[in-house]
């Protein structure tokens, strides 16, 4: 174990860093965020430094409404979570020890799982989408 925080800024900042190389280079996701953010890069990478740091260390710096701000993205859709997903698994995997690694990976699942309800559950439709 341990004898300090599980994780660190500077290890989240590794990680995020990476993500959003391998989001940038994706197919699919890279022309969503470069639609959206354009120039803006280095405030939406310290918005996500935030977000992790507030999630992970509960240091409460991101204050935002994540639901409201995927909601109007355009082009978002449910079936592009499992990608954001594996390349955020292979950015913990490459970029922190396992014991850190787990629990992020673990964490950025639970979230992805409440965001994509909040976006696209609809009471009369089986969930998950596209099971029956
Ligand atoms: C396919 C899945 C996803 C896509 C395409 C996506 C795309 C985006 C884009 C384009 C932005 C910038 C929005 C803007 O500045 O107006 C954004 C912001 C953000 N995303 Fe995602 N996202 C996805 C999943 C997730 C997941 C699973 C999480 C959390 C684990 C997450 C956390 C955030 C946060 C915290 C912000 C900042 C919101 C704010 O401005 O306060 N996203 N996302």
């Amino acid at each position: 174990m341990k004898d300090r925080a599980l994780v660190s800024e500077q290890e989240i900042r590794r990680l995020v860093d990476l993500f959003y190389d391998k989001v940038r280079a994706d197919p699919d996701l890279g022309p969503i965020f470069e639609r959206v953010i354009q120039d803006e890069w280095g405030p939406h990478l310290q918005k996500m430094y935030d977000f992790w740091s507030s999630v992970m260390l509960a240091t409460g710096r991101y204050r935002g409404q994540p639901v409201v701000i995927h909601k109007r993205i355009e082009g978002l859709e449910i079936e592009l979570f499992d990608r954001w997903l594996a390349l955020f698994g292979e950015s913990c995997a490459e970029s922190l020890d396992a014991e850190t690694a787990g629990p992020f990976w673990r964490k950025a699942v639970r979230i992805a799982e409440s965001l994509k309800l909040a976006l696209f559950y609809r009471p009369d439709q089986p969930w998950p989408l596209g099971t029956a």
